[in-house]
């Protein structure tokens, strides 16, 4: 059994990831900046009979980063981290304010690779570690209004494919491509007009966990 690390793990995939791999047995740590959703999704495993613990963590600062895995590895034995958070980013290029711009890059690249930076010297010490990235389609093709969203994206995935490469043998790595879920992740934009006509977030993690063998995860 895992103890699985999941960013982003108060709401959508990375809430849902955290309920399935919970019932399969797994322990799970909940983070995110929010403490209210972890707190309720903690409450939802632990109400099912799973493990769950949970730690608020801003990916976008460097220090929070260090001082949450150092109390997180000082309390848990972490063997699969699953980079699940993420924010968007879209409109025409010339449209994006400087500030959302900063903030997808931030969260959605420096956050991944500070993450998996402070995390690996602690998933190298242990027995078949994994590693876990949720890109999207948005990390295989351009897309219109969606520039500095797509940049993040084949940034993970660059990261992704480098890391299966240097790590190989050492720590299983995943990368996942999905197309548009029905979760939060669109609030606040128009651009999805029917959000209910995408996958559910819980039927993308089905799929997800049932194949998380594999490099590559395509839903
Ligand atoms: N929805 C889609 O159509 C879709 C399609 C393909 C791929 N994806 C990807 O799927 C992943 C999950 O997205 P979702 O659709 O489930 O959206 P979501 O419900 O908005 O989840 C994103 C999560 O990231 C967390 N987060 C954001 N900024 C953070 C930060 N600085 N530090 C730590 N946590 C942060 C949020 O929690 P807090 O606000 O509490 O921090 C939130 O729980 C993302 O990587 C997204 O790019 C989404």
């Amino acid at each position: 059994m895992h103890t699985i690390l999941i960013t982003g793990a108060g709401t959508g995939l990375g809430k849902e990831l955290a309920l399935v791999y919970a019932k399969k047995g797994h322990t799970i740590i909940l983070t995110g900046r929010k403490n209210a959703p972890l707190q309720e999704v903690k409450a939802m495993i632990v109400a099912d009979g799973g493990r769950a613990f949970s730690h608020t963590l801003d990916l976008t600062q460097l220090a929070d980063v260090q001082r949450k895995v150092a109390a997180i590895t000082e309390e848990h034995t972490v063997t699969y981290l699953i980079n699940n958070a993420g924010v968007g980013c879209f409109g025409s290029l010339t449209e994006l304010a400087s500030e959302e711009i900063e903030l997808a890059i931030q969260t959605n690249v420096l956050g991944t690779i500070y993450l998996t930076k402070e995390l690996l010297p602690h998933l190298l010490k242990q027995q078949q570690p994994k590693i876990m990235n949720i890109i999207s389609t948005a990390g295989q093709k351009g897309k219109v209004n969606e520039s500095v969203y797509v940049a993040s994206k084949f940034a993970v995935r660059g990261f992704t494919e480098s890391l299966q490469k240097e790590l190989e043998g050492k720590v299983m790595v995943t990368a996942t491509y999905m197309g548009g879920m029905d979760t939060p992740f669109w609030n606040g934009t128009d651009h999805i007009k029917d959000k209910s006509r995408l996958k559910s977030p819980k039927e993308v993690a089905e799929i997800i966990t049932s194949q998380d063998v594999l490099p590559e995860i395509h839903v």
